[in-house]
């Protein structure tokens, strides 16, 4: 094996094929099963992008009503989560808390297999799995934030839109429609993007014939990570110590010198800007417009000039979506649990291709440690 075989970081590698999604750096966009993801964004409401990444097409009326009536007993919190996130410490990352809620629901669910085999489930018991999991996130995640405000838990109410009730259950308000129209295209954006180090956790997860649970646990592992769904939490730490817009070019001199990642900007596949951000900063801009927050955007548009203009590296999904949801009124250290929320599409739906494809995953290594060597030369005590 050569040093140009060793592909760090797997840069470049195609490691499989998939029929989700296709990210296509060359013109810049993002196809979920073949839909251009800003026609979705604009024009449907999430479950029924979760239904086309899904089961591969968009549902119709019928198809579409009958998920709902899957999918709404499960959006309250069961009372063995609720007791399982009461126990956790109310300052825990509310990521470890997403974590705690998926292991606690797997536990459940496969409780009584005879067989770790048996636990992994039929096609239809994955697909019932993936939308339990879809409907009862938003619960756990709206509770995490008022668990920590110290507020009362908020019941579902069925008739709202999942964006709505999403927002329902966090705030207890009613939400208005440019606040649902914003979050519910973050969602679908949020929801799926080809082999992205979470998804390719969980496909490698799932490759080993581990449950659905097990897998989606090990993605959330791998989201929470600043350099990958944690950026979002992050680009709004950027934007707090910045402060407004007339300190961007000190602060970035700052950063540079320190050599700092400047969080929401840069990505591995995309690498003239992230197809996905015309359509968040949109929806950023309507918020902008319905908090009448201007300063928000002179502070987005400063950064990016300066730090684009600077490097010629481009903002990321994250970049919009932070201040989106701050402005929507999510606390900081929820941000990543709402990509969790929405990235849970992506994530079943590529585990369940996975368990289809029925291949395990295992790269090879090169080795660069000591030669051969044996312990009949080797006394512990000398
Ligand atoms: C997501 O893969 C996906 O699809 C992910 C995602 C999804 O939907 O699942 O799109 C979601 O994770 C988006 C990315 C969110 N992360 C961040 O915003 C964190 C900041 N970004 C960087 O850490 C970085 O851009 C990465 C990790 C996202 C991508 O890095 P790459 O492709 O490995 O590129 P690199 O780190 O090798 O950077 C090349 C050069 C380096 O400079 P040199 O060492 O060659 O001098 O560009 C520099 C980097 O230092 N660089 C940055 C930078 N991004 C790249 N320098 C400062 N700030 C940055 N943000």
């Amino acid at each position: 094996m050569t040093e140009q075989d060793i592909r760090k970081g797997l840069v470049g590698v195609v490691a499989d094929v998939t029929a989700i999604s296709k990210v296509n750096p060359e013109t810049n966009s993002l196809l979920y099963r073949g839909y251009p993801v800003q026609e979705l964004a604009a024009t449907q409401p999430v479950d029924a992008v979760a239904h086309l990444l899904w089961h591969g097409e968009l549902p119709t009326g019928d198809q579409l009503a009958e998920q709902r009536r899957r999918a709404r007993p499960h959006r309250a919190l069961p009372p063995e989560l609720r007791e399982a996130i009461d126990r956790m410490p109310v300052d825990a990352h509310p990521m470890d808390e997403v974590r705690t809620a998926v292991s606690v629901l797997g536990a459940l669910d496969t409780a009584g297999a005879a067989s770790v085999l048996e636990a992994v489930g039929t096609p239809e018991r994955n697909r019932e799995r993936s939308l339990r999991l879809f409907a009862v996130l938003p619960a756990v995640v709206a509770y995490g934030q008022r668990r920590r405000r110290g507020l009362e838990i908020i019941e579902p109410r069925d008739d709202l839109d999942d964006a709505a009730n999403f927002l329902w259950m966090t705030f207890g308000e009613e939400p208005d429609p440019v606040v649902v129209d914003a979050f519910n295209r973050s969602l679908i954006l949020y929801a799926e993007h080809s082999f992205n180090a979470s998804t390719f956790t969980a496909r490698v997860i799932a490759s080993t014939l581990s449950d659905l649970y097990s897998a989606v646990v090990g993605a959330i592992g791998a989201l929470k990570g600043p350099l990958h769904g944690g950026a979002n939490e992050a680009v709004m730490h950027v934007f707090d110590e910045i402060g407004d817009a007339a300190t961007v070019e000190a602060w970035l001199d700052r950063a540079l010198a320190e050599k700092r990642k400047i969080m929401g900007f840069g990505h591995r596949v995309y690498k003239r800007g992230d197809s996905r951000v015309p359509t968040m900063k949109a929806a950023l801009d309507a918020l902008v417009a319905h908090y009448d927050r201007p300063d928000v955007a002179e502070l987005y548009d400063a950064l990016e000039r300066e730090f684009t203009g600077r490097k010629g590296i481009y903002p990321n999904l994250d970049y919009p979506s932070g201040p989106a949801y701050n402005l929507m009124g999510f606390d900081t250290v929820t941000f990543t649990p709402l990509f969790v929320a929405a990235r849970v599409v992506g994530w079943t739906a590529h585990i369940m291709e996975q368990y289809a494809a029925n291949a395990l995953i295992r790269p090879l290594s090169a080795y660069d440690g000591p030669a051969e060597r044996h312990v009949d030369g080797y006394v512990a005590d000398e």
